[in-house]
């Protein structure tokens, strides 16, 4: 099933381009309802493409067209990250590497924490670009955020990457001291998904 813009069929089947076990089971969550087969890119052994975009939506795109041309299905790719707006959106698409190859979050929040030093201005937004491809290279992309601000020292053992020095507007905890329910309410993917959904699975 192949779209031309402006028309959008519902995917029955949809490959998840990440090789992220949690991430392909958040997603396979979110989609439940709506009664689309999922698979991940790593059960059909698709390779990883590297992430060489400079924006959210430069990356979930090319993770999803490079998952839908091998795959020959329509895929689904997301790329998300922390931006704080006095480090001018960093650490943004670098937000796992600056955990290094130990993926170490107390560091990676640490360095947030350091690059701050004294700004006063500690606002920052927590991004989802969200990629649906088809064989043929379409693509359309659906983007999410959270706004908040970064706290610290870091509370609650919850959620993951950046949680504990994130809280979003309107509320007292942070993400990783939030029920997990109470952060998929508000959280940047779900924001992504609604649109998304809205767009390709509402009846
Ligand atoms: P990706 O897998 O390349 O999209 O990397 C996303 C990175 O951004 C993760 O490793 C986390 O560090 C960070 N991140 C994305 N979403 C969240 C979230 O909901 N909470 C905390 N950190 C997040």
């Amino acid at each position: 099933m192949t779209p031309k813009p402006g028309r959008r069929p519902k995917p029955d089947r949809l490959v998840i381009a990440s090789h992220n076990s949690g991430k392909v089971r958040e997603i396979e969550t979110l989609l439940a309802p709506f009664g689309v087969a999922v698979v991940s890119a790593a059960a059909l052994g698709l390779p990883e493409p590297e992430e060489t975009g400079t924006t959210f939506r430069a990356n979930a795109e090319l993770k999803a067209v490079a998952a839908a041309t091998a795959a020959k299905l329509p895929a689904l790719a997301d790329d998300s990250g922390l931006a704080v707006r006095a480090l001018k959106g960093a650490p943004g698409i670098y937000s796992a590497r600056w955990g290094g190859a130990a993926k170490d979050f107390n560091l990676a929040m640490e360095r947030v924490q350091r690059e701050l030093g004294a700004a006063k201005d500690r606002r920052a937004q927590f991004v989802c670009a969200l990629s649906l491809a088809w064989p043929d290279g379409f693509c359309e992309t659906f983007e999410g955020t959270v706004d908040g601000t970064i706290v610290w020292p870091p509370r609650g053992d919850k959620g993951f990457g950046y949680d504990p020095m994130f809280v979003a507007e309107g509320a007292r905890e942070t993400f990783a001291e939030m029920d997990p329910d109470a952060k998929h309410a508000i959280s940047h993917r779900a924001d992504a998904f609604r649109k998304l959904v809205a767009a390709y699975f509402a009846a």
